[in-house]
């Protein structure tokens, strides 16, 4: 497994997308609208891969100088559960680090509250309605 950087608009970043939908917005009847995806272009995009093809993703979003919001982690649910979430966020931990940011969070929904923590993160608030279920706002001091 690589886990590497994807350019916005790549035939990765395509894949990446179409990864998200299928984990976490088709299962609630919603789609992402050409607005929201355009703001990507100043993410930090990433991914875990096997040759082409994406194993699981997450990106970065600037929220102020010292801390970025994770969003968009997902991993297919038959490659669940060996590794590639926790390689994952290893991976965004170090990229936000050597940005110079010393703080990452995100709203998380409850059922994955539990990944969260295994890698330190606490929750700080909550909770709250967004993509019509709950979640509670975690952050990591890195
Ligand atoms: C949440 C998610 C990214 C985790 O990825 P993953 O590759 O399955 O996670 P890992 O295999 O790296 O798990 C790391 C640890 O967290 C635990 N874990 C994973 N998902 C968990 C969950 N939902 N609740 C509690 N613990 C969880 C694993 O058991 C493992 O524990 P261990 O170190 O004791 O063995 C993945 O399940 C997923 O894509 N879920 C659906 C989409 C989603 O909810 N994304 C998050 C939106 S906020």
């Amino acid at each position: 497994m690589a886990l590497r950087l994807i350019d916005y608009g790549s035939p990765e970043y395509e894949q990446m997308v179409r990864l998200r939908y299928e984990m976490l917005r088709k299962p609630l009847g919603l789609s992402f609208s050409p607005e929201e995806l355009e703001k990507e272009k100043d993410d930090v995009l990433m991914g875990a891969f096997e040759d082409d093809r994406i194993l699981g993703c997450c990106l970065l979003t600037p929220l102020d100088p010292q801390t970025l919001r994770l969003r968009q982690m997902a991993v297919p649910n038959n490659l669940q559960g060996k590794g590639i979430g926790r390689a994952l966020m290893i991976f965004a931990e170090n990229i936000a680090r050597d940005m110079g940011y010393n703080s990452l969070m995100m709203h998380a929904r409850i059922t994955a509250t539990g990944f969260y923590e295994k890698l330190g993160y606490v929750k700080i608030d909550g909770e709250f309605t967004e993509v019509t279920i709950k979640h509670v706002i975690m952050e990591k001091k890195l």
